[in-house]
């Protein structure tokens, strides 16, 4: 049974309330909800972990290891991003948990997301380069550095410096590399340049986030990534993995997990998906993945809302924004989740600045009870995706039976949406039903904290961690 919030909207004409309402119904989740989707998510990840399998992937990393603290020596770590495209040099000093870090930040061309493999590797190698040579001048003489390349996207592992991509996701959607091993397309790129860098291991976001926070609190149990995508890794032990065990490890070996639950529900069992999200799945480059992803990252959530207001605009009686031009409005993706920050963070008095966004952005002038009505969509859109995400959280602390620990996190919408945070938080305390709180300083049992740098600090770490190891003589 879904609650329906009644808003306090005293100026909204009848019609456009019920718009509301309506709206509420279809994303509001209340806590009977989470807790279901939590309980059906906690056997999906065990699924995941089973020689069968599930929809939720469950990569082991062959991150076998926290740090301790004391790791040293100079890396470089890559950071393949939707945006952006990341080189680093990571000096991990003698000291406890202190690291020096030079970062070059390279434009990820947008044709580049859809076009040819080498293209992409070659762009690659060039920024490494470029890097190198910015860095350290004459490279012909440089002794091969190890480099942690992060590559956040859903990956067959079978060893720590390998990764066969099962599937691109985040509207990527290149020919030629799902199925494959990634890594020596990488490598023959930089070879054809003359790039002195050994690949030394090949990184998830969530593990290089997940790392790099237990690089300075013990209590990090999980790493979790609310961006353009979304998804978490925590560390499983090899005897819990019954789809490793032919390899026969120490059941008490430790095995990052990057569990890509963005991947969840993909069989539509429990989530409550509206028409908005079955519009965007079927126009994704993927439909039928990603299904958990596609409600709740940056990537998706400006679509979600244009997608309700162009159908209030086309569809309903209310027909918002009457008599406008909504061409703009109609450009899919048009609409990233920063125009969803601005929307929440107006102080909302007169709402004058989702006015002017509308007006700037779009041509479109909005009335006053449609400005209601836009923040209410804001706000129920940016809710669900951060009770959801709660929902992920909780499945693995139970799982784990983490009673009391530290998640880190970071990403876009989890550093920089309004009220992500404590909305998140929100739904933890009522999935897990924990108590009041006496004081509302008082830390809550589980905490989603923003996390150390996971693709710079995270990816250096594992780098030298994967090197340690092969020193000592393990896989
Ligand atoms: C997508 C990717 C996953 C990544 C996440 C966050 O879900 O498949 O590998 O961790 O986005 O970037």
């Amino acid at each position: 049974v879904l609650t329906c919030l009644v808003g306090s909207f005293a100026d909204v004409p009848q019609d456009l309330l019920k718009e509301i309402q309506e709206l509420e119904c279809l994303f509001t989740i209340d806590t009977a909800k989470l807790k279901q989707i939590t309980n059906r998510f906690q056997a999906e990840l065990d699924k995941g972990l089973s020689v069968e399998g599930g929809s939720i992937p469950m990569n082991p990393t062959w991150v076998m290891s926290f740090p301790t603290g004391y790791e040293t020596g100079t890396y470089l770590a890559l950071d393949m991003g939707g945006t952006n495209l990341r080189v680093c040099q990571i000096t991990l000093t003698e000291q406890k948990s202190e690291f020096d870090i030079i970062q070059s930040k390279y434009r990820m061309p947008e044709e580049l997301k859809t076009g040819e493999a080498d293209e992409l590797w070659e762009y690659i190698a060039d920024c490494l380069m470029q890097f190198l040579e910015t860095h350290h001048g004459d490279t012909s003489k440089l002794e091969k550095l190890p480099l942690g390349f992060t590559f956040s996207y859903p990956a067959t592992q079978n060893y720590v410096d390998a990764g066969i991509l099962q599937r691109w996701t985040k509207g990527f959607d290149i020919a030629g590399v799902e199925g494959h091993n990634v890594v020596p397309m990488f490598e023959a790129a930089l070879a054809a340049r003359g790039v002195p860098i050994k690949l030394a291991a090949l990184i998830n976001d969530t593990t290089g986030t997940l790392i790099a926070s237990a690089y300075t609190d013990t209590k990090m149990k999980i790493g979790c990534i609310f961006g353009t995508g979304c998804n978490a890794a925590y560390m499983e032990d090899c005897g819990s993995i019954p789809k490793l065990a032919h390899l026969n490890l120490p059941p008490d070996t430790p095995m990052a997990i990057n569990c890509e639950w963005g991947a969840f529900d993909n069989e539509h069992q429990v989530l409550p998906r509206t028409p908005y999200d079955i519009t965007i799945d079927k126009d994704s480059p993927r439909p039928g993945q990603q299904a958990f992803e596609k409600m709740i990252a940056g990537l998706y959530l400006g679509e979600i809302f244009r997608l309700v207001m162009v159908d209030l605009h086309d569809n309903h009686e209310t027909h918002i924004f009457a008599n406008q031009d909504i061409s703009k409005l109609r450009k899919a993706y048009s609409l990233d989740s920063s125009f969803l920050s601005a929307i929440e963070e107006d102080p909302y008095e007169n709402l004058s600045e989702t006015f002017e966004l509308f007006q700037n952005k779009l041509d479109i002038t909005p009335s006053l009870p449609e400005l209601e009505l836009i923040r209410r969509t804001a706000e129920l859109i940016g809710t669900r995706a951060a009770r959801l995400s709660a929902c992920g959280v909780a499945a693995i602390s139970r799982k784990k039976s983490y009673n009391t620990c530290h998640v880190g996190a970071d990403g876009s919408v989890f550093n920089k949406y309004p009220n992500f945070k404590a909305r998140g938080a929100l739904a933890l305390r009522e999935i897990l039903d924990w108590p009041e709180k006496n004081d509302p300083k008082e830390d809550d049992p589980i905490e989603i904290l923003a996390a150390e740098d996971g693709s710079g600090v995270g990816a250096a770490l594992i780098a030298a961690l994967t090197l340690q190891r092969v020193k000592n003589g393990n896989m």
